[in-house]
């Protein structure tokens, strides 16, 4: 009994140890941009996908775009995406997978490449789009912090302001006694 019990539990962990074998990705890919990953409005960038393998296919994706997708098949180790006529709507994240051939799946991601289109007066893309995050986080952060405040300021007076509703009447009278002006 028990030790069929036991048989069965190694099967099932040798069948998961399989299962698990085969759902491991091959390994990432390099991307990198030629002649470099900052480029000009309207110039060329190439991106270099390679890996250890031959004889498979090469696919660049982008991060911000889910239906972006280049496949280009390669017999040599590595598949060159030429990218041209560059817009600033070109720049993002980006990266690269492959699969052997026979293999229906892709291999694990590549690091991501940030590729920043420069408007030819030395003014990054990418960092435009940061201030205007930046700009926008500071101003949700401030209403936030307006938000909370008013209901606080506003219980915080009524609380003191029941406390010594008493006591500022006779203040009052006191100081006006002494004709002191009150503001
Ligand atoms: C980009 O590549 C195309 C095709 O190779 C070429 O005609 C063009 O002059 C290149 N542009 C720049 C700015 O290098
Ligand atoms: C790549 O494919 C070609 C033809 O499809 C074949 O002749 C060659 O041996 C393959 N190379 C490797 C390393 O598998």
């Amino acid at each position: 009994m028990i030790t069929g019990f036991l048989s069965l539990l190694c099967l099932g962990l040798c069948l998961g140890y399989e299962h698990e074998q085969k759902n491991e990705k091959l390994p990432k890919p390099s991307l990198s941009a030629l002649p470099r990953s900052v480029v000009e409005h309207n110039s060329n960038v190439t991106l270099k996908c390679q890996c250890h393998f031959q004889n498979v296919t090469f696919m660049l994706g982008k991060l911000q775009d889910s239906g972006y997708k280049k496949v280009q098949s390669s017999a040599g180790h590595d598949a060159e995406f030429l990218l041209m006529d560059l817009k600033p709507k070109n720049a993002g994240t980006y990266f690269c997978a492959y699969k052997i051939t026979g293999s229906h799946e892709w291999s694990e991601k590549s690091e991501h490449l940030q590729l920043v289109v420069t408007d030819g007066h030395d003014r990054p893309e990418a960092s435009s789009v940061k201030t205007n995050t930046r700009v926008i986080f500071a101003t949700t952060f401030s209403c936030l912090v307006i938000f909370l405040l008013f209901p606080s300021v506003f219980l915080i007076y009524r609380c003191t302001q029941h406390g010594s509703s008493h006591e500022e009447s006779n203040e009052r009278f006191i100081q006006s006694g002494k004709s002191i002006p009150l503001d």
